[in-house]
């Protein structure tokens, strides 16, 4: 498999795995105490974890000034260093926050906000600009959105950034902001326990590349989750919102989604794969256009996920073994 992708209709050209930056942001919150970060984390393992994969051949990495309300992207700008200009950086607008308090305080649709934002995410980032910006109100007003498609073409004139993008699991929503020239991708859940082919198609339609959050189920699709509480306080995994699927309260994984990844071991393990690297190999062969980002919070699992290159896609063979597994019935 050619370990590379391009971003949509921009020609810029990343490996086709990017690194998720949401847990190495840390800990925050929602204003009623809800989790929103992955438990605490290790600043110096993340930064090695990010130079490691930059040595396997990373070049895309995905973060969000909401991440650790500002740290990941402190902590991605801090690690990248020098190397800045050899990646391509994807980070996301429209979150309110409070650093002092790491707290999620509300969103705000207006390009004025896109502006200040984008101005705070350049500073902690350490950069000049961003290869990839992403407006991160997933349910946000489509009048206003193309408002801020409209803005976003600005910002690619004047060299601020060179795409957009909106990280939204709606195709309708999805295609507002296709229509503008510089709009090169859609950031959207998508795994093999969760399959999205209308967004698909609409990438394929509008020549968009899929980037794909949540590639490993939110850590389910590794095979570590079988255990009832395992997870700490702190980590939304914890506590889960009523959007995020697979974990059920105060229990760990939800017995039937780890029942569905025990059924798709084999076939995702072939191969000398782990279960990890099974789960990226589907996306790659599910679309030319996918580009997994999967979270990661060591070194040992950057080396694990940057290891899935290597081993490619999942033949046509074992594409169709994974849907008789999971057929209904
Ligand atoms: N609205 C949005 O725009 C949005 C929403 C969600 C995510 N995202 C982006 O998508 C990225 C990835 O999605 P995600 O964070 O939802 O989940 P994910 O990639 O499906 O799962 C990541 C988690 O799985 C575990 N893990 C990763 N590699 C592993 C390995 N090799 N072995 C064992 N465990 C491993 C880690 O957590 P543990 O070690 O704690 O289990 C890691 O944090 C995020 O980082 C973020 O950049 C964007």
């Amino acid at each position: 498999m050619d370990t590379t992708r391009t971003l949509g209709r921009s020609g810029i050209e990343v490996s086709a795995v990017g690194f998720g930056c949401w847990a190495i942001g840390g800990e925050w919150q929602d204003p009623g105490g809800q989790p929103l970060g992955w438990g605490t984390v290790d600043d110096q393992e993340s930064v090695r974890a990010i130079r490691r994969a930059l040595d396997l051949g990373v070049t895309f990495f995905d973060t969000a000034d909401v991440y650790g309300t500002g740290h990941s992207e402190e902590v991605l700008g801090r690690a990248l260093g020098r190397r800045r200009d050899e990646v391509v950086v994807a980070t996301k607008w429209g979150n309110l926050f409070d650093p002092d308090t790491r707290t999620l305080t509300g969103g705000d649709d207006s390009p004025e906000h896109l502006r200040r934002a984008l101005t705070a995410s350049l500073r902690r980032l350490g950069t000049e600009y961003i290869d990839l910006y992403q407006l991160h109100l997933a349910d946000a007003d489509m009048g206003r959105a193309a408002r801020l498609r409209d803005a976003c073409e600005d910002l690619v004139t004047q060299g601020l950034i060179r795409s957009y993008a909106w990280s939204t699991d709606d195709p309708e929503r999805a295609a507002v902001f296709a229509k503008g020239p510089h709009c090169t991708a859609v950031q959207h859940a998508l795994n093999v326990l969760a399959d999205a082919p209308e967004m698909l198609r609409l990438c394929e339609e509008a020549g968009l590349a899929s980037v794909n959050r949540s590639p490993l189920a939110m850590g389910l699709l590794t095979g570590k989750h079988a255990g009832r509480g395992t997870l700490p306080e702190g980590d939304i995994r914890s506590r889960p919102p009523a959007w995020l699927r697979g974990f059920g309260a105060g229990s760990g994984a939800d017995p039937e989604w780890l029942a569905r990844v025990e059924a798709l071991r084999d076939v995702l393990t072939s191969e000398g794969r782990t279960l990890a690297q099974g789960a990226l190999a589907w996306l790659w062969a599910r679309s030319p256009r996918t580009v997994p980002i999967p979270g990661f919070r060591s070194v040992a699992q950057a080396e694990e996920n940057a290891g899935a290159l290597e081993k490619g896609a999942l033949t046509g063979e074992q594409m169709t073994e994974v849907e008789r597994v999971l057929a209904p019935g």
